[in-house]
């Protein structure tokens, strides 16, 4: 079961040419393409004609072709040709999904079209700052439930024990870190403190601590799948009086956790370097240290699902450090019940 009515990340902007490209979204056999014109659409990958893909097919000046029979389709999904007849029927139309292009996203809808209010698209404006904040983006596919890794970046105790040769440290510094809590309507903010700290070896190699640290992590959980983290640090005692505005380390990541299918997942992600953002070997190398600390992630979630899919969840156990994790389950719950809920009524 999958919110619908809500935005997910579908793809990176720059990921959708004129080339089709085909992904499954909340179980949806989605098209992804940009008509001659640069608008990106989004329509259901099947045509209907006879059920080819329309992702085999080409982006002609028309629209999208289907490659079995010729039939040509616009970014709302209306059939605009059918070669050797001239009467279109109005029947001969696709789903369409609506989609919008804003900070380096596609973003979709997979719900309602009449519902889908561009107001509540998550902005994540540093995308569109080079100069403060330049960034670089991937996706990796995940065979893990898109809410398996959302827990995972609910509980960072995980950090000290699955990322030690990255962005961990000591496991207790992260299982005692303070935590500030703020509930949101639509999920949680929280910041941990790490005070006086040991530095993480991507922390070391990106700024060159040689003692101790103050340490602070944001996380913000947007539902149902977006993930704000800000990290920074400076040398210990920097953040006695609060977060700096400006720290010696500091990067930012966004997190897009967008369904496939129960037990797959997209997970579009970026890092962001606000530390020495004139110096493109720093961005790379940020990229590259947090590359790796995800790979150690998705192993652990994969490694997860696995387990779930075989054995259940029934007999989990959930102990204090779950407590954001919870919260933010309980919201995309609500949000869940709250849909069927109105579904049912109409
Ligand atoms: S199946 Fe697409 S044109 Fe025939
Ligand atoms: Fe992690």
């Amino acid at each position: 079961m999958f919110i619908r009515n809500a935005w997910y990340v579908a793809a990176w902007a720059d990921e959708v040419a004129d080339t089709p490209l085909a992904r499954r979204i909340c179980g949806d056999a989605v098209v992804l393409f940009r008509d001659k014109q640069g608008k990106a659409a989004a329509l259901i990958d099947m045509c209907c004609h006879r059920g080819a893909p329309l992702s085999i097919g080409k982006v002609t000046d028309l629209g999208i072709e289907c490659g079995y029979h010729g039939l040509t389709f616009d970014c709302a999904g209306t059939c605009v040709r059918i070669p050797g007849q001239e009467q279109i029927p109005a029947r001969a139309r696709v789903r369409s999904f609506p989609l919008v292009e804003q900070d380096g996203f596609l973003w979709i809808w997979m719900g309602e079209a009449a519902k889908a209010g561009t107001s509540s698209i998550v902005r994540y404006p540093w995308h569109n700052d080079a100069t403060n904040w330049p960034h670089k983006h991937t996706l990796y596919p995940v065979k893990g439930a898109a809410m398996l890794m959302v827990d995972n970046l609910m509980d960072l105790t995980h950090l000290g024990y699955v990322h030690t040769s990255t962005i961990g440290g000591n496991p207790m510094t992260h299982v005692e870190a303070k935590m500030d809590t703020v509930r949101t309507p639509l999920g949680i903010k929280f910041t941990r403190w790490m005070l006086n700290s040991v530095p993480p070896p991507t922390y070391v190699k990106a700024s060159g601590f040689t003692g101790r640290i103050d340490r602070a992590q944001q996380f913000e959980f947007i539902a149902p799948g977006s993930i704000i983290q800000l990290s920074a640090a400076d040398e210990a005692g920097a953040f006695k009086d609060g977060l700096p505005e400006n720290c010696k380390l500091q990067f930012r990541l966004f997190h897009g956790l967008t369904p496939e299918t129960e037990t797959t997942c997209h997970y579009f992600w970026s890092t962001a370097n606000g530390f020495r953002p004139n110096d493109p070997a720093a961005t790379e190398q940020l990229f590259q240290e947090i590359a790796g600390a995800f790979m150690e992630d998705m192993a652990v979630v994969q490694g997860q699902q696995a387990r779930l899919t075989e054995l259940g969840e029934d007999a989990l156990v959930d102990i204090v450090s779950d407590a954001a994790r919870i919260h933010m389950r309980r919201v995309v719950d609500r949000l869940l019940a709250k849909e069927h809920q109105a579904m049912a009524a109409e």
